[in-house]
């Protein structure tokens, strides 16, 4: 059996519910691209709210990290990840889960205990120190030299900088042939850290207050590129059992070896593989030059600009190929993958065919204005030139730069760049650093006001209108719905009227939970059946809207203020959207 599935069957034997992944683009979250970790879907039940699921999670979520997206071609890097975990939503806290973790890691994946050494917190002017989670660690058999206690920095967990947060314990599994050494030492990278425990007991607000969570919970975490790297004595996580097939697809529509070819050949295993999940995510993204269609385009240009380097004929099918392969190796688990195959593969060929129409000039341009002359750094106005005329994102500018031991003058491109494009690129890097958003008062205004939104639609313009995605920020909602034609100025006027006469109304705002069956039996509204457990929450506004949904919302209509469309748009094919504000 393999690691993901030995993890989950651990931990449903220790009365945990297996939870389905939730999407890599989050939902109602606008502070941050993708999930980046697996309690990010989970905040709202960390924070107190009540889990359909119960007490006890486990699961395996898709996780994005970008910040090192230029690093990838290493033995280590990759932008998409697994991200195996268990949660105690007020149920079991330090000892149950480290003890888990330890049978886990002992008994099933039969590590030595000699190869283990463990992290505590070692406590601030606010939270003492650690030594209930040290005393479990020395009742399991780990001995005071591979205790390590450390400062907020390495043992107090957050994502970003707001959100539940506590301090946790680390484990490091010693990866080398050297013999281990008898102390542990953190700062030796041949202990390498394989899993982490979040003994989530506090919130910190956006002012940096902290304070007690209305419950304690457990959330950890354990990528499972690294454990199966690790586990299978590989230094190469390419190497390992998660990535082997793929570069072997790769080797064979190359008709090259892996070796000599190694760094292109991750770049292509890794960018293609993340390019499939957040093109197959129910949150449409499409190429583009912000946000999330902005990272999908530059994983696309990126590994086709390294499928050029092996000299692989990029109008052929490489590309295709390679991600038909990962479709079918994840669609066991993850069937939105397989569901929409034919969005993937879309979305790839007319990628590439935009970028190959300008990407042999663009490296002709290149190779004529760097070859014979001597400067350090690449002028503003050539990078702004091969990212306006040629298509290079600026980070492939740089790469290619890079490989002449050039700098490039990015500061001058962005200040070009912002000159000529209406919409900035600070905002989706802006959003790289930024944390969980909290649920605020504004987003939940916003949230209710789409579920009103819907409904007003459905009652407008036609009853089949529905739901194809929904992005809140605390200035605007953004909603996505199908429908076959334009808005009229009258229909627009009418939604609006209509929304806001049932934000007048003071229509009450009430949840109840039911089978999914029942939910669907009774007319409720839902985006993505699949992706909800059997028990459902489903909210109704008066007796407007029902909608299957996590919340938050508002208690009552009242609170919304007034409502207006900003802007109706195409957003894709079959697909419009709309802009508004409450004001
Ligand atoms: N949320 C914790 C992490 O990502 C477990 O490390």
């Amino acid at each position: 059996m393999n690691i993901k599935d030995l993890f989950l069957e651990f931990f449903e034997k220790k009365g945990h519910k297996i939870i389905p992944s939730a999407p890599v683009v989050p939902e109602n979250d606008p502070s941050v691209l993708f999930n980046t970790a697996g309690m990010q879907p989970l905040v709202p039940y960390l924070m107190g709210q009540k889990h359909p699921y119960g007490t006890r999670l486990c699961d395996s979520q898709k996780c994005i990290r970008t910040n090192d997206l230029d690093e990838v071609g290493d033995v280590t890097h990759h932008t998409f990840f697994e991200m195996l975990g268990n949660w105690s939503l007020g149920d079991y806290f330090k000892e149950e889960s480290i003890t888990w973790s330890f049978e886990f890691l002992t008994k099933v994946l039969n590590i030595p205990v000699e190869r283990l050494a463990v992290t505590v917190f070692e406590g601030d002017d606010s939270v003492p120190r650690d030594e209930v989670s040290a005393n479990v660690w020395r009742s399991l058999g780990i001995s005071n030299n591979r205790i390590a206690y450390l400062g907020a920095d390495d043992n107090f967990w957050i994502a970003g900088e707001s959100g539940p947060c506590g301090g946790d314990t680390e484990i490091f599994y010693f990866r080398s042939e050297d013999e281990i050494p008898e102390v542990f030492d953190p700062e030796d990278d041949r202990w390498v850290e394989i899993w982490n425990n979040v003994f989530m007991e506090f919130y910190k607000d956006e002012n940096g207050n902290v304070s007690e969570l209305p419950h304690k919970n457990v959330d950890t975490g354990m990528g499972l590129e690294r454990i199966a790297a690790v586990l299978e004595g590989v230094n190469d996580n390419y190497m390992s059992s998660v990535w082997k097939d793929i570069i072997e697809k790769i080797e064979q529509v190359t008709n090259l070896p892996y070796e000599g070819n190694e760094e292109s050949m991750r770049i292509i295993a890794d960018h293609l593989r993340t390019a499939v999940f957040i093109s197959a995510d129910p949150a449409s993204i499409k190429p583009s030059n912000t946000d999330q269609g902005y990272i999908l385009r530059r994983l696309i240009r990126r590994a086709i600009r390294h499928a050029k380097k092996l000299n692989i004929d990029i109008n052929s099918d490489w590309d295709k190929e390679i991600a038909l392969m990962i479709i079918d190796k994840y669609s066991k688990y993850y069937s939105e993958v397989v569901d929409n195959k034919d969005v993937v593969l879309e979305v790839l060929q007319t990628e590439k065919n935009k970028f190959n129409r300008t990407l042999e000039k663009g490296l002709k341009e290149f190779e004529k204005v760097t070859t014979g002359y001597a400067f350090d750094v690449l002028d503003k106005d050539i990078a702004f030139k091969l990212y306006d005329t040629y298509g290079f994102p600026i980070e492939l500018t740089i790469e290619l730069a890079r490989e002449l031991n050039l700098d490039v003058d990015v500061k001058g491109f962005n200040e070009k760049f912002k000159e000529h494009q209406e919409k900035s690129r600070a905002g989706a890097s802006q959003k790289f650093k930024g944390g969980l958003a909290g649920n605020g008062e504004i987003e939940t205004k916003y949230h209710t006001a789409t579920h009103l939104l819907n409904a007003a639609l459905k009652v407008v313009v036609n009853k089949d209108v529905h739901q194809k995605g929904s992005n809140i920020t605390s200035e605007r909602m953004r909603f996505d719905f199908a429908c076959d034609h334009k808005l009229t100025d009258e229909e627009k006027v009418k939604v609006e009227e209509l929304v806001n006469k049932w934000i007048n109304e003071g229509l009450d705002v009430t949840f109840e939970e039911m089978s999914k069956e029942d939910a669907i039996k009774s007319g409720a509204e839902c985006m993505f059946i699949d992706r909800y457990p059997d028990i459902v929450t489903v909210y109704s506004i008066g007796d407007v809207s029902k909608e299957l949904c996590g919340g938050p919302h508002v208690k009552n209509t009242k609170e919304l203020g007034h409502f207006k469309i900003k802007k109706e748009e195409a957003s894709s094919a079959g697909v419009r959207r709309i802009k508004a504000i409450l004001e």
